[in-house]
């Protein structure tokens, strides 16, 4: 089995939480025996679909665009078995790199429409791979996801073989939660585990990855909430904020 994961977010590797899931995932998939290609897009130039068509009509399942998707993305993601899209959760959907991805995917289509179900479909020129959706977020209620799993459901139909979502994911990384994140981590690649064994994640494994990891709204608010109040008096981003406080306890050790 071909993998392609791809990881949307801006962050560098490390501190995107986006990122901390995704390997724990390819871990558990390379264990299982598949091969698994890592794709940082925010590294590539992926430029913006412009609506041309040229796609579907002057150079039928190619777009007219020369970047890093036409000459290396597109033919990896056409060549994949199974593609797992990993995006930051922005604004309650996939952030603005990953939905560019996914719109420069339109070659695959012919223009063409036909009636399935009571839906309208175009036909495809090749079987898109099958489809795994991860996202993390900082909210931590689970429901954060439902729009972003509405459309995942939409866009892959019966492609889609598993949800990953991680809500209240800042969390994961601090010391208080150690424990917690490696329950989480461990079942994330159990999740890769299963995906390649039967196409699909247990209800079981999911049900840890969501796991609520603060016991109630308000302790989790009050530290959230204190973290932010700490970064705008110190005049300071959380990246900052996190690096001057490595650093501060490295030279303690
Ligand atoms: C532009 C922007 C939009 C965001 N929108 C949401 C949101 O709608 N819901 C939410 O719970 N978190 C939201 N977040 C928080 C991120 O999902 C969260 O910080 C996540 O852990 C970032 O993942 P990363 O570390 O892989 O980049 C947003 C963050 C940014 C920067």
């Amino acid at each position: 089995m071909k993998v392609l994961a791809i990881n949307s977010s801006p962050r560098s590797h490390g501190i995107s939480k986006t990122g901390i899931l995704l390997d724990a995932l390819v871990k558990g998939i390379t264990e299982a025996g598949a091969e698994v290609e890592m794709v940082q897009l925010r590294k590539k130039s992926v430029k913006n679909c412009i609506g041309c068509y040229t796609c579907w009509t002057k150079t039928p399942g190619v777009c007219l665009h020369d970047d890093d998707m036409t000459r290396e993305l597109f033919p990896k993601w056409m060549a994949s078995d199974v593609v797992v899209y990993a995006t930051p959760l922005y604004h309650f959907t996939v952030n603005a790199r990953m939905k560019t991805f996914i719109e420069r995917t339109l070659p695959v289509l012919e223009p063409f429409m036909f009636r399935h179900d009571g839906k309208t479909h175009h036909p495809v020129r090749q079987k898109p791979p099958k489809a795994v959706i991860l996202s993390v977020a900082g909210f931590p209620e689970a429901s954060v996801f439902n729009y972003l799993s509405t459309y995942a459901n939409m866009l892959f139909g019966k492609g889609l073989l598993a949800e990953i979502y991680r809500p209240a994911a800042e969390l994961m990384t601090l010391p208080p939660f150690h424990e917690k994140a490696q329950a989480i981590l461990k079942a994330t690649e159990q999740g890769g585990r299963e995906l390649v064994q039967s196409m699909k994640i247990s209800k079981e494994t999911i049900g840890i990855i969501t796991q609520p990891v603060v016991e109630d709204f308000d302790s989790f608010a009050d530290m959230a909430n204190s973290f932010w109040k700490v970064c705008i008096d110190e005049r300071m981003t959380p990246f900052e904020f996190y690096h001057k406080n490595m650093v501060e306890h490295e030279s303690e050790i």
